[in-house]
């Protein structure tokens, strides 16, 4: 692996705020609005985790979404998926799922189990304003798909973008997202590549913690990673360090789009007209159409 020449600090440690979506799916939000300008291009980042039932059973009936992507990445427990493009799919353990809502898309995500444990990620990624209209689109990728790479002590899941040579199970052009799971054994080390413009965090979800150069990122918290791109040299990427216990983390960076985020619930557009008309559509019976 080729050291980095100058890896990135970590800027801003977040804890997340609790919260509840959905028919009472209990979650921890840990991207909230502030912070959509910080990480653009991605607006939301959920956690839910939980072996009681009663925290997700009710699931998340019929919703609509305009105008961005939402992915989905399970750890543990199995949801339904159904949507107004017909597409259905089965939310597995390690399994990601690719939701292009573009112009409008309608679907529920309704647990398929009645006891055990349910954990995963809802991740938000803006669409560019040429694509916001575009016809809505959904990608399963079932856990034996996803790409990996080893070493010793490490396995990265590469869910998008590319790590160490090998490609991600999904490609983006523009908002060139990369999303790692990344599994560290007792002290062992991992290195990613980022270009100094694209913004990054990420999230510790097992292990006592997880060090960034020298600050020690605690289970539960999310590391907004700095752009360093005055450096000499910028900055190239991120080194971490498990500690005695391991540990395992979600990666995410991409490229910003720049472009004005105009938000109302489950829209997300560049201007309050286009919010307007979301909702116009949504009560209309339009937004599918
Ligand atoms: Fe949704």
């Amino acid at each position: 692996m080729d050291a980095l020449k100058n890896p990135r600090k970590v800027e801003r440690l977040v804890q997340g705020q609790a919260t509840s979506d959905g028919a009472g799916v209990k979650l921890v939000r840990v991207l909230t609005q502030d912070l959509q300008r910080r990480l653009d291009p991605f607006l939301m980042l959920d956690a839910f985790g939980t072996e009681n039932p009663g925290d997700y059973i009710g699931g998340f009936p019929d919703h609509p979404h305009r105008g961005f992507e939402t992915v989905t990445y399970m750890l543990q427990g199995r949801m339904r998926h159904r949507d107004s493009a017909g597409n259905e799919g089965l939310l597995a353990p390690g399994g990601l799922q690719w939701m292009t809502a573009g112009r409008g898309v309608i679907h529920s995500e309704m647990p398929e189990q009645q006891d055990g444990a349910m954990e995963g990620f809802q991740l938000w990624l803006n669409l560019p304003a040429r694509d916001k209209m575009r016809a809505p689109g959904y990608r399963d990728i079932t856990s034996p798909e996803v790409p990996e790479w080893q070493a010793e002590g490490v396995t990265v899941r590469v869910l998008a973008g590319s790590a160490q040579g090998v490609a991600g199970a999904v490609q983006r052009d523009g908002t060139e997202p990369v999303f790692l799971d990344v599994h560290l054994a007792p002290e062992a080390r991992f290195e990613q590549r980022l270009p100094p413009g694209h913004n990054a965090f990420l999230y510790v979800y097992r292990g006592d913690m997880l060090l960034v150069g020298d600050t020690a990122v605690r289970r539960q918290r999310m590391a907004i990673l700095a752009n360093d791109r005055a450096g000499d040299p910028p900055s190239d990427g991120v080194a971490v360090a498990a500690g005695s216990t391991g540990a395992r983390f979600i990666l995410v960076a991409g490229q910003p789009l720049g472009e004005p985020i105009a938000q109302y619930g489950p829209f997300v557009m560049n201007t309050r007209e286009e919010l307007v008309q979301a909702v116009e559509d949504f009560n209309a019976g339009r937004l599918v159409a």
